[in-house]
């Protein structure tokens, strides 16, 4: 059997998404079709309509995903029809090297569905975004990309754990390790930085200092347990977070925008010892220069967080059952809740900074 459903689909590069009749299968050996109830709009979705990823079009978009699972194939033990589930983008293999090290959050082996989905108007086969394809009232995806959570939490919340908020919690308790009593500062407090102050105030951080360019962050910032806020854009970020921590300079700074200048004040806002935790992505081209004496004299470790160092089935039943506890808010990334043909609208107000996360409902 198959299901026709409509979906948003990235035709071609920078062209604006539009909304199209899709021909979902039934799911083989290993995979799920899941049917969605909500998905959250991340940079990531747009970097794929402007071909900034691959020339794979035309793209099913939307990866921050929580649905019911409707069917699922051969074999799958692990979810079953009715199981509420936030989508994942790394399924582990438990097989490949980065697994059997224990450090199965550098699993590359990609669990998607094997099976596609095409446009019904021309029977193109479509190729999903980080194998979720989400913005669709139904996808099919690898059983693994599935992870069972509460039913009574809110989809639209909780779907943003299958990405952004995931990357800057993970970054703070997963990569950064923040331990009671630490000082975190977090430069960059959009959707991956402020979830990165919550994750820091979750470990039980004394001191959360958000550091942005743009006051509406870090109100935001404030909301999700910041301690104390820098707008850089007037104040020098490294002095500030300095002051603040007594001279020292904080135990961990998170950097969650991905630029050489912050890269450098996440480096130099660090106490001796202290841990920076890049999560921020650069572009290919850029460059860091630091005095090697630096690198030297201070100390601590650098390091980067790559989805937040997670592991779905560890850590999204473990963040939701503290969503549904009251401590961590996940509604405050939702800045907004919208349709499904509004996608492209959502991609303006994301580009403009107006938004944490416009989260499409179904
Ligand atoms: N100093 C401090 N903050 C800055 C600066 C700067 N020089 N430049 C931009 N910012 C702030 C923006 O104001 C915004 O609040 O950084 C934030 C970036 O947030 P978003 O654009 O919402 O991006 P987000 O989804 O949070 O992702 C941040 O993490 O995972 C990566 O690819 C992602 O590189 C991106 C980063
Ligand atoms: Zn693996
Ligand atoms: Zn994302």
């Amino acid at each position: 059997m198959t299901h026709q459903v409509r979906a948003v689909v990235a035709r071609g590069k920078g062209a604006p998404v539009s909304l199209e009749t899709i021909i979902v299968p039934d799911p083989g050996p290993g995979e799920a079709l899941v049917k969605i109830e909500a998905c959250g709009v991340c940079h990531t979705d747009l970097h794929y309509r402007e071909g900034g990823i691959n020339d794979d079009f035309p793209f099913l978009l939307g990866h921050e995903a929580a649905g019911v699972v409707e069917s699922v194939g051969e074999g799958v033990t692990d979810v079953a029809p009715g199981d509420f589930v936030v989508l994942n983008w790394r399924a582990v293999c438990g097989q490949c090297r980065a697994c059997l090290r224990g450090r199965p959050w550098y699993c590359f082996a990609t669990h998607n569905a094997k099976q596609k989905m095409t446009l019904a108007s021309t029977g193109q086969e479509l190729s999903p975004a980080l194998g979720i394809g989400a913005f669709a009232e139904k996808t099919l995806v690898a059983a693994g990309q599935c992870t069972k959570v509460d039913r009574a939490a809110s989809a639209a919340a909780v779907g943003l754990l299958g990405c952004g908020v995931m990357a800057g919690i993970g970054a703070a308790i997963n990569t950064g390790n923040v331990g009671r009593g630490d000082s975190v500062a977090v430069i960059g407090c959009g959707g991956v930085g402020a979830a990165a102050v919550a994750g820091a105030k979750l470990a039980g951080a004394a001191k959360v200092i958000a550091v942005d360019i743009d006051d509406r962050k870090l109100a935001t910032a404030g909301r999700l347990g910041a301690t104390h806020t820098v707008n850089s854009r007037t104040s020098d970020a490294v002095e500030a977070i300095r002051e603040l921590t007594g001279g020292f300079g904080a135990d961990v700074v998170i950097e969650a925008v991905g630029r050489p200048e912050t890269y450098q004040q996440a480096f130099y806002a660090r106490d001796l010892a202290g841990t920076v935790v890049l999560v921020g992505v650069p572009t290919p081209e850029m460059k860091l220069e630091l005095p090697l004496i630096d690198v030297f004299g201070r100390g601590g470790s650098l390091k980067s967080s790559w989805y937040g160092d997670c592991l779905p089935s560890r850590d999204f039943p473990m963040l939701v059952d503290l969503y549904l506890q009251g401590r961590l808010d996940l509604d405050a990334f939702v800045t907004e809740t919208i349709a499904l043909d509004e996608v492209e609208k959502a991609f303006e107000r994301m580009h403009h900074g107006d938004v944490l996360r416009s989260v499409v409902v179904l």
